[in-house]
């Protein structure tokens, strides 16, 4: 078994930086969206440290996954799917990447230009700052990080959608291909056959 993408399916480098990052980013979100409405007290600071420390590792993530993506390529389209929605696929696979890319970015300014204190990963070192205070661009950095994720849940709704259409409907190893497990069945690549043409003459 080859570590790398094949022709025709996602190797499990790809499948596992696709999944893990997608669970880390549903956890982000859910404690994003929650945490605004906690106490700023000392007893639920670690809420906003596991937060940010998941988000930097978001960050990490991404890029090793970028560059495996570089190094082990990706598969062919699958047999039968049209130009235009390949070329809909490939821009809203590479907003996507920008995306999971500005949204841990825009927290790690917001947090540098709030002026806090580091905050230290995991617990285990202080993290960097990018920037001195400023008011401006700390303003600037939390929209752009609220709007990012705005952009994100919809996107990734049109994406989630058009796979399991593929799977639903076209019935092809588009889904499949992404997921643990065997090789999709031979065919499993190919869109549907159409169903056979009877006449309603030949009914008995
Ligand atoms: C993929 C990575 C990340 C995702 C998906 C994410 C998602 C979110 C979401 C949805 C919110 C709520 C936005 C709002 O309504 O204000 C939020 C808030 C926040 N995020 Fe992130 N975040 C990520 C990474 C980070 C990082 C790396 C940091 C800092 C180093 C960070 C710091 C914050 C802070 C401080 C807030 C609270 C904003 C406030 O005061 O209202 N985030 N995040
Ligand atoms: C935070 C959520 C998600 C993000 C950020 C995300 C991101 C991505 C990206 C960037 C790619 C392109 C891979 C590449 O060309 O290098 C991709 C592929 C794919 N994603 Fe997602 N995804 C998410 C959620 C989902 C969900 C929920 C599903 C299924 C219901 C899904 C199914 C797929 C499939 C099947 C592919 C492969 C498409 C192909 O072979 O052309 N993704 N995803």
């Amino acid at each position: 078994m080859t570590l790398k993408n094949t022709a025709d399916r996602w190797g499990p480098v790809s499948q596992a930086f696709h999944w893990i990052i997608m669970l880390l980013i549903l956890g982000l979100a859910t404690v994003g969206l929650t945490m605004g409405e906690l106490p700023k007290t000392p007893k639920y600071f670690w809420v906003f440290t596991a937060h940010k420390s998941i988000g930097i590792t978001v960050l990490v993530l991404v890029l090793a996954r970028l560059a495996w993506r570089l190094y082990a390529g990706r598969p062919d389209p699958v047999p039968g799917t049209p130009g235009w929605q390949e070329r809909i696929a490939s821009v809203t696979h590479w907003l996507l990447y920008a995306l999971i890319l500005l949204m841990p970015v825009s927290g790690w300014l917001y947090d540098s230009a709030s002026g806090l204190r580091p905050f230290r990963w995991f617990g285990l070192f202080d993290m960097p700052k990018l920037v001195p205070p400023d008011e401006g661009l700390r303003g600037l950095a939390h929209e752009v990080h609220e709007w990012g994720f705005w952009v994100l849940a919809a996107l990734v709704c049109v994406h989630a959608g058009a796979a399991l259409y593929h799977h639903y409907f076209q019935r092809d190893a588009t889904l499949l291909r992404m997921l643990p497990g065997g090789s999709p069945r031979i065919g499993d690549n190919a869109p549907s056959p159409p169903a056979p043409h009877r006449n309603p003459a030949d009914v008995p």
